[in-house]
């Protein structure tokens, strides 16, 4: 049996969020980064012993489109899943839904769902500092959950998760960080764009049809060149603060 950490988190919220659940099942966790736009998916085998531990972001109520073909590529083969869904504090709407159909359409057996809060990777302001202590301790909590019904072989052969099909449509958000001044061309931010949406030869730029809005170039530029339009972010603010301001709470679904 191998236990893996499977995530597409550009920002780290949802990486964290999956680190509480991993450390329930020990020190040996093989982790499977999703934000690789290199990576040959399509080579990861796994087995029925195996326990996944797959987490993405909620991106307008969806899986990212960039997770959801990348996950879909590997060979479930009967592994257990434990879904996780990790957003910003609004919703996470059909998200965790739809990474249950992608994680049975690639072959997994979800064992498990969860959905974690973590900071809004655009507006920061929003579940600012989470996953928190609070959450880690629940999180672990629910990992414990997880396990023990596994190793009782009591995991439900469907979970009724919230959501609708079809799912909500994603037009995608407005905001795309450019570089400014302060751009030292040192081209970290082209290397791990997860989609390829900065040119190498030209950092400084951003291919705004390509670019997801995922934020890891603005979260990782080592001089902090990289921003987006602060207009557009203060009315985006604006339309979600009512729906981002009350701590929302993390869920298990068994
Ligand atoms: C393009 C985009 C869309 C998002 N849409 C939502 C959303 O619909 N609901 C929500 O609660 N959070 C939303 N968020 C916030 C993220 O789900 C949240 O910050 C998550 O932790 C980001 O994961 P990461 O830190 O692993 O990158 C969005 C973030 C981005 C970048
Ligand atoms: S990481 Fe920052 S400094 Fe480096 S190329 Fe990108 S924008 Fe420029
Ligand atoms: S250019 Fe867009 S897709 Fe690439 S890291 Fe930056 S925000 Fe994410």
């Amino acid at each position: 049996m191998s236990v893996y950490k499977i995530t597409f988190s550009p920002t780290g919220g949802t990486e964290k969020a999956a680190a509480c659940l991993a450390a329930a099942f020990g020190q040996d966790i093989q982790s499977i980064d999703l934000t690789d736009p290199a990576a040959d998916y399509g080579r990861i085998i796994l087995s029925p012993d195996d326990i996944c531990i797959t987490a993405v972001p909620s991106f307008g109520g969806r899986v990212p489109a960039a997770a959801a073909s990348r996950l879909a590529k590997i060979q479930g083969r009967g592994a257990k899943a434990i879904a996780a869904v990790v957003y910003g504090n609004r919703d996470y709407d059909d998200t965790l839904l739809e990474l249950q159909n992608i994680l049975a359409g690639a072959g997994f057996r979800c064992a498990a769902a969860v959905a974690a809060v973590a900071e809004h990777s655009i507006l920061r302001q929003f579940a600012q500092g989470r996953p928190d202590a609070e959450d880690e301790a629940q999180l672990g909590e629910f990992a414990g959950k997880i396990r023990a019904a596994i190793e009782a072989d009591s995991i439900n052969s469907h979970i009724a998760l919230p959501g609708h099909t079809p799912y909500r449509e994603y037009k995608g958000v407005p905001m795309k960080p450019r570089a400014g001044k302060g751009c030292s061309s040192c081209g970290l931010c082209a290397q791990k764009c997860p989609v390829r949406a900065i040119p190498a030869e030209s950092p400084s730029q951003t291919d705004t049809e390509t670019c997801i809005s995922c934020m890891r170039c603005v979260a990782i530029c080592p001089s902090h060149a990289r921003s987006v339009n602060s207009l557009m972010l203060a009315a985006a603010a604006q339309k979600l603060k009512k729906s981002c301001q009350t701590r929302r709470g993390n869920e298990l679904f068994l």
